[in-house]
């Protein structure tokens, strides 16, 4: 191993240096950073790295915080956050510092005990919901309540939309892609920048000789509309045929112009798939608005509980007249055996027997997310421009940039503009990517949970990584040794976890340049 001098920065230096936002030109306004934080190397302490990172003390923490809150005044405005923080993840303290909301949220403790509460209520017995008794029609019920959660929670119409319950979003968009009737004559429109359970629907297609589209996306992800428009073209003699749309990248935090595609795509006589998974945990959306014809979710990302629960929100024309079930196995009383003269709203769709005990928790954990929606935006936005602005920032000694950072660079002007992802690669000191399992043990010995690979989104990792290859050839490409590491905030992300990423990557990820590749 060869021994190297890495800056370990004072901590008036992580204040002030990391976490002054960029305006303006993102790139460029990073290099000019990345300089200046070079030229005030001096002011920082040059030392050989110790073997472990020195432990940050409270009061460097007040001292970043403090000027935190001066770059960033409008964060104060958030602090309800802070007070859910307190009163129900008391468990985060001493935790691993938790950057993986993509992946999964946090729930609150408050849900899982009211969760509990109801399930154990003296005289509360829940039955399968599938029959006329006490306790079948009280689980009916909350199974009622539940999607009409979901629908308000989505801002849809019950008459124009059912919620039929799936494992996760996954088998929300598998039932669309096996019950779409593809055929010879229709297309299938896929963004590049997809989750893998999106590019999943082409084999739907191209069983059916569909013909499967890709539209890129912008240099940092999302939709490119120009690419779109070549291929939406209106096509009178085509048959039925379905656009799909990342409504936020898993990667890249670009969130879809949905205001935009829809009157395009109704234009050209597409029906409309919304993969909402990444973007309704902390976004509010609108299916009035914004009337796709269906939308898939998954309940774990917007609340952290019940895991194994999502939904298909569908429009009652689109799943009565296009969609199209060649099996059904349904569990309700009303609904029948036999495909094709069954119920055509949620019954039909709903594979065996509904998960009854956790959808009050669906509803409980919709409240709640709910009752912050309105000041998430704002907090991540900051937190995430802090945390991405200070990687940007973030140089080895030598004055290289010690990440390239490739989600988009939030826009303090709008709030929720773009996601709360920040997505970048670790460079060396000689400008070369550090190997991701590299980077994911140094962040495992400093408790962080992050994501390395290609999180499930070959299109988004491979613009990144500059890979010329087509999305269809990368979809099974297992080499995770590089990839992207995903830092991704969430409901109760706060400054601390902002602070301790900074710190891990200021004076932990250099010493990672000599860890041979
Ligand atoms: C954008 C996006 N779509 C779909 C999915 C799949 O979600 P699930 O695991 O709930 O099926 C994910 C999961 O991370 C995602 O981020």
């Amino acid at each position: 191993m060869i021994a190297t001098q890495t800056r370990v920065l004072a901590p008036e230096t992580l204040g002030t240096l990391q976490l002054r936002p960029v305006q303006g030109d993102g790139d460029q306004t990073v290099k000019n950073q990345i300089e200046a934080s070079a030229a005030a190397a001096g002011d920082g302490v040059l030392s050989s790295h110790p073997s472990t990172a020195p432990e940050p003390e409270a009061t460097d923490l007040a001292r970043a915080y403090a000027t935190f809150l001066q770059d960033y005044p409008a964060y104060k405005a958030t602090s309800a956050l802070d007070d859910l923080r307190a009163s129900d993840y008391a468990r985060l303290d001493g935790a691993e510092t938790y950057v993986d909301y993509m992946g999964g949220s946090l729930f609150p403790e408050g849900l899982l005990q009211d969760h509990m509460r109801l399930l154990l209520e003296s005289g509360n017995l829940f039955g399968n919901a599938h029959s006329r008794s006490e306790s079948s029609r009280r689980s009916s019920e909350l199974a009622y309540r539940a999607r009409e959660a979901v629908l308000q929670f989505v801002d849809a119409d019950k008459d124009d939309y059912a919620v039929i319950f799936t494992p996760n979003a996954t088998g929300a968009l598998k039932l669309v892609g096996e019950s779409f009737p593809f055929g010879e004559a229709s297309s299938l429109l896929l963004p590049m920048d997809a989750h893998n359970s999106v590019h999943g629907i082409r084999v739907f297609a191209e069983t059916n000789g569909t013909s499967v589209k890709y539209y890129g996306c912008g240099p940092r992800g999302g939709v490119n509309m120009e690419s779109l428009q070549v291929i939406h073209t209106p096509c009178p003699s085509c048959s039925t045929s379905l656009l799909v749309i990342t409504g936020q990248s898993n990667v890249t935090a670009a969130k879809a112009p949905l205001q935009d595609i829809l009157p395009m795509a109704r234009e050209a006589g597409l029906y409309t798939l919304l993969d909402a998974a990444a973007l309704v945990p902390t976004t509010k959306i609108s299916l009035r608005k914004t009337p796709v014809d269906a939308c898939a979710i998954s309940f774990y990302k917007i609340c952290g509980y019940p895991t194994g629960l999502g939904a298909l929100i569908v429009k009652r024309s689109f799943s009565r007249n296009v969609m199209r079930r060649v099996w059904f196995a349904g569990g309700t009383v009303t609904a029948v055996q036999v495909p094709g003269t069954g119920p055509t709203s949620y019954h039909f769709w709903e594979d065996g027997t509904i998960n009854y005990l956790g959808l009050p928790a669906v509803q409980m954990g919709l409240e709640v997310v709910t009752r912050y929606r309105d000041v998430l935006p704002q907090r991540l936005t900051i937190l995430t421009h802090a945390l991405s602005s200070g990687i940007a920032r973030a140089t080895h000694p030598n004055g290289a940039p010690l990440a390239h950072v490739v989600s988009t660079l939030p826009d303090l002007e709008e709030p929720g503009a773009s996601g709360s992802v920040v997505a970048c690669i670790f460079l060396n000191a000689s400008g070369t990517p550090i190997r991701n399992d590299v980077v994911e043990r140094s962040a495992r010995q400093s408790r962080i949970a992050l994501r390395t690979g290609c999180m499930c989104n070959p299109g988004a990792r491979n613009l990144h990584l500059g890979l010329n290859k087509e999305v269809g050839d990368l979809l099974f490409d297992g080499d995770s040794s590089f990839g992207l590491i995903r830092i991704s905030l969430g409901l109760v992300s706060n400054f601390e976890d902002v602070w301790k990423v900074l710190s891990w990557v200021i004076n932990e990820v250099p010493k990672l340049s000599n860890v041979a590749n």
